[in-house]
């Protein structure tokens, strides 16, 4: 593992590995106190974070390594100088580069010219960092990742992609329930059709709410995703009957409930479910540290 700039990029033994050592950092942090002591990790971002850049930040810290957080307030990456003198130039003083920007060619072109490891921290096809947080959250709650069904409702958007990619190549099944014209994106979807026919996963995607029987966990995102700019009230018209709600939690018997946040209360999700005894969501966001981490060990060499 050189880089994680999607989820495809990782097998099985990989992902199986990054969560075991997420679980560890997360056990026993004392233990990684200095495991990236002298090591410096430029986070850079073109879009707006709560989560993401406190937990980098933060996690780095708790390793004993250095981070430098940029913002883009001159526009995107590449404006003021190329993304290969950006690249190139970072690679010289900082040991990796996490990176959220609008166009995952972006990352593609930060890997081509930097010398060190590139993460993906969001683009706009995937959220792995997010979706490996997730994996390590469920498998807090059930031992084999193979034997659990995953129910997503709502936008087709890069979460959706992290979760289906890393199921389908984990054996978890994936359903993705979302609106007609939203799904995932068709060439994501046949790849993770293809990882599923290797791990044995059963994949769908379905526009109707009534096809969320028996699954184990129900997951749910922001209807709009940073960048798009539709109005909310034209949104809530297609997307109100997709929100998770106690009256669905009562109807399926689905135990456990997630959210990558940030979440937008009484439409994607109601505060009775994000604040009631099913949702996982603050472990969740608790987890994007320890699974970084593991993420961040792991690429730069530390056994
Ligand atoms: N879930 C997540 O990535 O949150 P932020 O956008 O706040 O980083
Ligand atoms: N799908 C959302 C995720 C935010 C963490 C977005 O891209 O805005």
């Amino acid at each position: 593992m050189q880089h994680l700039l999607k989820d495809s990029d990782l097998d099985k033994a990989q992902i199986l590995a990054l969560i075991a050592l997420g679980k560890q950092v997360k056990a026993n942090p004392k233990k990684y106190g200095q495991a990236l002591a002298g090591k410096a990790v430029v986070t850079l971002f073109e879009k707006p974070s709560l989560r993401t850049r406190v937990t980098f930040d933060i996690g780095i810290a708790k390793l004993g390594g250095h981070s430098v957080y940029l913002d883009q307030q001159n526009g995107a990456l590449g404006k003021r100088e190329s993304v290969q003198d950006f690249a190139a130039n970072l690679s010289r003083w900082c040991d990796a580069i996490v990176a959220r920007v609008f166009d995952h060619q972006t990352l593609v072109d930060l890997q081509k010219y930097a010398t060190v490891p590139v993460v993906n921290s969001l683009c706009n096809l995937y959220h792995p960092c997010q979706g490996l947080a997730d994996f390590m959250t469920i498998a807090e709650h059930y031992d084999d990742l193979s034997k659990v069904k995953l129910a997503y409702l709502g936008d087709g958007n890069n979460v959706s992609h992290s979760l289906l990619l890393l199921g389908a190549t984990l054996g978890t099944d994936v359903t993705l329930i979302c609106p007609k014209g939203h799904g995932p994106d068709t060439q994501i979807f046949k790849q993770a059709e293809a990882l599923a026919a290797l791990s044995g996963a059963a994949i769908h995607i379905s526009d109707d709410v009534a096809d969320i029987e028996g699954f184990d966990v129900v997951y749910t995102d922001t209807w709009v995703s940073m960048g798009d700019n539709t109005p909310m009230e034209q949104v809530k018209e297609i997307f109100m009957p997709y929100q998770i709600n106690q009256a669905l939690l009562d109807r399926t018997g689905i135990q456990h409930v997630l959210h990558c946040q940030p979440a937008h209360r009484e439409l994607e999700i109601t505060s009775e479910v994000m604040d009631g005894p099913a949702s996982l969501i603050l472990d969740e966001a608790e987890n994007r540290m320890h699974i970084q981490n593991a993420i961040l060990l792991t690429l730069m060499g530390h056994s």
